[in-house]
């Protein structure tokens, strides 16, 4: 079966899917405000430090997996053990994509709406509380987004249909570069604003006093979410890989990536935040609500707002492809469906529950779990339990249940490549993650509190 598998075609597909993948509204509109509820510069060396003791062996980690199996994520634990538990892993990981579709589909599809709205010039009149009463209206609305949602998964569904080559791998390599550019030509633009020096300083000057542990644990969650990690992705990604891959080269390249779009984030953000006199601390609003606003105050600020939600969208659905990619791979390969009907069994599934998720942020908001609507617990259960799960127990099977000489030879390319830290990087997996993700599920789970 592993055979007949399309693989990636060039090492910058590989980087840029994946890339494509970590890169999302994880780093462009979670990471800033994360940031700046936690403290601005003391988050972010927080952040950096759980990107390179959790983030990278973790993400090593599912691409060693990936690579060894040759197939899609539930198979691949499937295939390596025959324990209750750990045998179970994969399936945990596909049925967290399917949740975080659900409602990722929904906010990327509200990305339509902003790009939709820059264009028809109905941003540029309006109040701060124009703004917030607008996006409250827009969301509780049972029409327009659900629109934009089914959209989303139109397009998510199109570029699966090309497939692992032709679909994933040429959508990400020119997505992801565009994605930089504009991202860089934004904050060029950010830090000729008369706030800059303040939002930088709020940025990357750090207070050290502001460190509590409150701030460690959401730099820790942040850093797993941003990374896409415990969820499959990059077992299924990996599983495509060629076999003179550069693991944990290309791990390190890919997290340095994704770090460096969370730093432009920031740059772009906080420099405006400042100069408009916008709280830093709003939270989940601060893309949706407060840069329109700051947008309509710029000159040429409907380009801008425009050229902002279309990197928002783009990189909302490099990452839609790859959660979608775990659930058809799995649907594919287990029920013997053509990639075809696979994909569509998945996009159908998906639209009925980003529609559900949708509609429950307005007529359906009285149908409540545990006192969450559904888009809330959809994001609670995948984010705050399913994704630490996943990463702790695959670091815990790698660690303690399969040979080391396996994972030191599938890391080294088969002794090919000369690797240092390749022990270091099995005590990581035994200890060092398992630990720590152990500590960032209970605090997300609020046992600390
Ligand atoms: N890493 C993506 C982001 O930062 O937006 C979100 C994500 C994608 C999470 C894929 C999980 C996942 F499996």
């Amino acid at each position: 079966m592993s055979d007949s598998r399309t693989q990636f075609k060039s090492k910058f597909g590989i980087i840029m899917a994946s890339v494509g993948s970590a890169v999302g509204l994880g780093n462009i509109w979670r990471f800033p405000y994360e940031a700046g509820q936690n403290g601005g510069a003391a988050f972010l060396i927080i952040y950096i430090v759980c990107v390179l003791v959790l983030g990278i062996p973790t993400l090593m980690a599912e691409m060693t997996m990936g690579r060894m199996t040759q197939t899609n994520s539930a198979r691949a634990f499937r295939k390596m053990t025959q324990s209750p538990v750990f045998s179970k892993v994969g399936y945990l990981g596909v049925l967290a994509c399917v949740l975080i579709m659900g409602f990722y589909t929904v906010v990327a599809g509200w990305t339509f709406e902003y790009m939709w709205e820059a264009v028809s010039g109905t941003m540029t009149d309006l109040s701060a509380e124009q703004f917030t009463a607008n996006f409250n209206s827009f969301v509780v609305s049972p029409f327009r987004p659900l629109f934009w949602t089914i959209l989303m998964v139109v397009l998510t569904h199109l570029i699966i249909l090309g497939g692992v080559q032709k679909g994933i791998e040429r959508a990400a390599k020119w997505m992801m570069p565009m994605l930089f550019l504009l991202l860089v030509v934004l904050c060029v633009y950010s830090v000729m604003l008369p706030g800059a020096s303040a939002g930088l300083e709020f940025l990357f000057k750090p207070d050290f006093s502001k460190i509590t542990s409150e701030v460690v644990l959401s730099a820790m969650g942040q850093a797993f979410f941003s990374l896409s990690l415990g969820a499959g992705v990059m077992i299924t990604y990996a599983s495509y890989f060629d076999n003179d891959v550069n693991i944990p080269r290309t791990a390190t390249t890919v997290a340095l990536l994704d770090t460096s779009v969370a730093f432009l984030a920031g740059i772009l953000i906080f420099p405006a935040v400042f100069t408009f006199g916008i709280e830093p601390t709003q939270g989940p609003n601060l893309v949706f609500v407060t840069l329109p606003n700051i947008f309509a105050q710029l000159p040429m600020g409907s380009v801008l707002a425009f050229a902002f939600f279309l990197l928002l969208a783009l990189a909302s659905i490099t990452s839609l492809i790859s959660l979608h990619q775990v659930v058809t791979a799995y649907v594919a390969e287990e029920f013997k469906l053509s990639n075809r009907k696979a994909a569509l069994v998945v996009s159908c599934t998906i639209a009925v529950l980003a529609v559900l998720c949708s509609l429950s942020l307005g007529v359906l908001n009285d149908i409540r779990v545990g006192g969450l609507c559904m888009f809330d617990l959809m994001d609670y259960v995948t984010a705050k339990i399913m994704m630490p799960l996943g990463s702790l127990l695959l670091c815990l099977f790698l660690g303690w249940k399969v040979e080391k000489s396996k994972i030191l030879n599938e890391i080294t390319n088969y002794g090919t490549l000369r690797w240092r830290l390749a022990k270091t990087f099995v005590v990581m997996l035994k200890y060092v993650v398992p630990i720590l993700v152990a500590l960032v599920f209970i605090n997300e789970l609020g046992l600390f509190e």
